[in-house]
């Protein structure tokens, strides 16, 4: 029988952002196996009802525990506000990690007083982002940004055309022009941008995700269970609920890595 601690931990995001967070778990977490599930086929979750999210992480979260994962990685802010409490209720012994957008360092961190945050839409107008300004953001001043269409240049691997470009200037000309010193990448998929985001705003800007952050929180929970594996990590699995062949493609570029990707259908 598998030792609980070998049990690998699934990692979840509408797409290929989770990536980002999935590096982070490994460079961290070296002999954790790790599963990977891509709801590419339902993206983006930022503009979807949140019931509708819901069933989805549901779902993944069946799949996830058929596997045998010992924790799952909500690698989704949109995700993450949607359905993690409902998870948590339905799993109450299962070590679950959400992610949430920054504002608490961002706070303690700028220093004109203006935060910027760059999300979905779904993050931004949840109660739970607006429960994460009323605690941690009294003092400062916050601007949010809501960025439709980012991830699905992402999602086809666009990270640096004129189309993108432009789209996200658009987006972070507002927070440049209120003031902002720090920036808040409130989506997963954002990080994949930093180096196109880098061009537009001042060398001295803060930029702010959380993959570290969370890394380190899974660490915790699996630490406090005395589930972290001291074995030899087995091959990253992939899944996705749209093209197998697509996700193949733009893995190297994201993930650094070729990996064979399987279909996910539920
Ligand atoms: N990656 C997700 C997040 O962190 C959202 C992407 C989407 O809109 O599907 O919010």
């Amino acid at each position: 029988m598998t030792e609980p601690a070998a049990a690998p931990i699934g990692v979840f995001d509408s797409g290929v952002g989770g990536l980002s967070v999935l590096a982070e778990i490994q460079h961290l977490l070296p002999n954790e196996s790790l599963l990977y599930v891509a709801d590419c086929g339902h993206i983006p979750y930022g503009e979807k009802s949140p019931a509708f999210i819901r069933e989805r992480c549901r779902l993944v979260a069946e799949f996830f525990r058929e596997q045998g994962a010992k924790a799952m990685v909500l690698a989704c802010n949109t995700a993450t506000v949607a359905a993690v409490a409902d998870l948590r209720e339905q799993y109450p012994h299962w070590p679950l990690v959400g992610m949430e957008p920054a504002v608490k360092p961002a706070a303690a961190a700028t220093r004109s007083g203006v935060v910027g945050v760059l999300a979905t839409t779904g993050t931004l107008q949840s109660a739970k982002f607006a429960a994460l300004l009323d605690r941690f953001a009294n003092d400062v001043q916050v601007i949010t940004q809501p960025c439709p269409g980012l991830v699905e240049c992402i999602e086809a691997g666009d990270l640096s055309s004129p189309a993108v470009r432009e789209l996200l200037q658009g987006y972070v000309q507002p927070l440049l022009d209120g003031g902002c010193d720090t920036l808040i990448l409130g989506c997963t998929h954002y990080p994949f941008l930093k180096p196109l985001l880098k061009q537009m705003v001042p060398a001295n800007m803060a930029i702010i995700d959380t993959g570290a952050a969370v890394a380190r929180q899974l660490q915790r929970l699996l630490g406090e269970r005395d589930l972290l594996s001291a074995g030899v990590a087995r091959d990253t699995q992939f899944w996705t609920s749209a093209s197998p062949e697509h996700f193949e493609k733009i893995l190297p570029m994201l993930w650094k890595k070729s990996d064979t990707v399987r279909s996910f259908i539920k």
